[in-house]
């Protein structure tokens, strides 16, 4: 049996981790996986995080199942971070899921068992794996139009015209904000126009938001998704607290089916609970009980979301920083987007060749489409990284 396996096709971004991991050079610069790193490099876990698991470890008297949804006070405190009041809970139906990528993977389940031959449109590029889910579960894909090579902008006047191609029963995939992997965004003006082209088109939207209080701030950050969730008939919701919370590896992450006919909610819950017991069962509990603790207490609120400001502030920083250095060095502003970018990531915009020879020859490790991960620069290492840039004629 084993023999009729067919070899697949690796993950570029967990492939690079390994290369990485393998480089003997001291000087190595990991701009690749999209992970938060501090000044010294650690990813350490968040305050509140060892501060809610603490009294976790004191109250939790039992492992025993939960439910098939997760406790109902994560999804409450998530659709709170991530809606805000905006939509009224009676229209909301949602799901623990094992991360971001878990909610995302279950999404696409729900929008093929309603249309089995729903279109995805997602954004070109996107992260990796959105194309490589939609490719292992067989549903048609197609691209719209996004990054603006020339300017590192979006291509908006190409995007909305990509997306007047949508038909009802399409889903059309957008990233909440600080968009993986080119950091370039669209403002509130330009999601309006989405809305009612989405609205025209009869598409439904399916948001995935994992880097929410990366960008311009937590309320910041929601907004777009907000806007989309309190104007579309019907909307997907793919939350992460992967990044926002630091706890990468407990798999944390929720979705919610948002509809404005409150009669669908029974329904959507129901197929959420389904999909979940057909995938996992009931999906991880300690991730989401710290995030629902931190979320539902003031102190612990407070303190992680100054944390988070820091981490987010450090980011902007280093971005334009960078971007200063560069201007520095080139004596032009072509590299200013990198300070305009928000999130984690930006794409620099060179070739694959460009991004071997930095790895090659100045052991800096960045994705083959040039994603780089800002966070992984402190103030010494952004010097190292614009004079490689420079040096390799880019
Ligand atoms: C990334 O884009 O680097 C992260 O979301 C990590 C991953 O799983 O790919």
């Amino acid at each position: 049996m084993f023999s009729n396996l067919k070899e697949q096709p690796g993950d570029k971004i967990l492939a690079l981790m390994q290369l990485y991991k393998d480089d003997p050079r001291p000087q190595k610069i990991d701009l690749g996986v999209g992970v938060y790193k501090n000044a010294e490099g650690q990813t350490p876990v968040m305050r509140a995080v060892k501060a809610a698991e603490k009294q976790l470890w004191e109250i939790q008297d039992t492992k025993s199942y939960v439910g098939l949804a997760g406790d109902p006070a994560f999804g409450d405190a998530m659709i709170g971070l991530v809606l805000g009041d905006v939509v009224a809970r009676d229209n909301i139906a949602a799901a623990a899921t094992p991360g971001g990528t878990g909610a995302v993977r279950q999404a696409f389940e729900m929008v093929r068992m309603a249309n089995p031959d729903a279109r995805v449109f997602v954004s070109n590029p996107t992260w990796p794996n959105h194309v490589s889910i939609l490719k292992f579960m067989g549903m048609p894909m197609v691209e719209y139009r996004y990054f603006d090579s020339a300017t590192r902008g979006v291509d908006f006047d190409g995007m909305i015209e990509d997306l007047k191609q949508t038909k009802p029963g399409d889903v059309v995939l957008l990233h909440g904000c600080c968009h993986n992997p080119t950091g370039a965004n669209l403002n509130l003006v330009q999601w309006q126009i989405v809305v009612d082209t989405l609205l025209e088109t009869g598409a439904v939207p399916m948001i995935d938001i994992a880097y929410q209080g990366f960008g311009d701030g937590l309320e910041e950050d929601a907004a777009a998704t907000r806007l989309v969730a309190s104007s579309m008939p019907e909307c997907l919701i793919a939350a992460s607290c992967s990044k926002n919370f630091g706890v990468y590896r407990e798999r944390t992450g929720i979705l919610m089916a948002v509809a404005q006919d409150k009669g669908l909610r029974g329904l959507n819950q129901g197929t959420l609970n389904y999909l979940n017991r057909q995938n996992y069962s009931f999906p991880p509990d300690h991730g989401a009980r710290v995030v629902t603790m931190i979320l539902n207490d003031a102190d612990l609120r407070a303190d992680w979301a100054a944390e988070l400001e820091e981490v987010r502030l450090s980011m902007l920083g280093l971005r334009e920083q960078l971007a200063g250095e560069l201007q520095r060095l080139s004596g032009s502003d072509r590299f200013a987007f990198l300070a305009e970018h928000r999130g984690m990531f930006s794409r620099l915009g060179t070739t694959p060749e460009m991004v071997d020879k930095l790895r090659e020859e100045h052991a800096i490790y960045m994705v083959g489409d040039s994603r780089l991960n800002i966070a992984g620069l402190n103030k010494n290492s952004v010097p190292i990284l614009a004079k490689a840039i420079i040096d390799c004629g880019i």
